[in-house]
């Protein structure tokens, strides 16, 4: 790999994770009435956003739908068959008990979102968007449902009333 290639991975990973962090921090801002810090966080978000993406565009990170879904399906496998099974074992035996809650709602998610991006995969193959269906993610934990949200979200038990739609 040459050092370019490299440099953007690690430059798409820091650009990626510094958005999110601003997001975080601009929520803080907003919590203790530092509303302008908080517009601040948010457009530097919005820059490490356009960043991040412009690095992967150069990484060629994004192809055809059908090749997006598989490379989607093989991170979220990697996720809920070895990498958080692995960190879930770490955090309990190291008795970090938010982190083992964490990785198993998330881990119960993966699953979900390699399923469904295994049905996605099926219908973009035959050249077909899926049909039209509402689309609802849970705020605490992430899983997703379609058509409308559950009375409780299996995964966690946010009540369907905090599920947000997406658009
Ligand atoms: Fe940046
Ligand atoms: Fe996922
Ligand atoms: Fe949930």
């Amino acid at each position: 790999m040459s050092k370019t290639t490299n440099n953007l991975k690690d430059a798409f990973a820091g650009e990626s994770q510094a958005n999110r962090k601003y997001l975080a921090f601009a929520k803080k801002a907003d919590a203790e009435g530092y509303h302008q810090v908080a517009k601040l966080f948010r457009a530097a978000a919005e820059s490490e956003t356009i960043h991040a993406l412009y690095h992967f565009n150069v990484m060629k990170g994004v192809s055809s739908t059908a090749d997006n879904l598989k490379a989607a399906m093989e991170g979220e496998a990697y996720e809920h068959t070895t990498m958080y099974p692995g960190f879930i074992a770490e955090a309990e035996k190291e008795g970090m008990k938010d982190a083992v809650i964490g990785f198993k709602a998330a881990n119960a998610v993966e699953i979900i979102h390699d399923k469904k991006f295994g049905e996605a995969a099926v219908a973009v193959k035959a050249g077909k968007d899926q049909p039209t269906r509402k689309l609802y993610v849970c705020p605490i934990c992430g899983n997703v449902h379609e058509d409308e949200p559950p009375a409780a979200c299996a995964i966690c038990g946010a009540k369907g009333n905090t599920w947000k739609e997406i658009l």
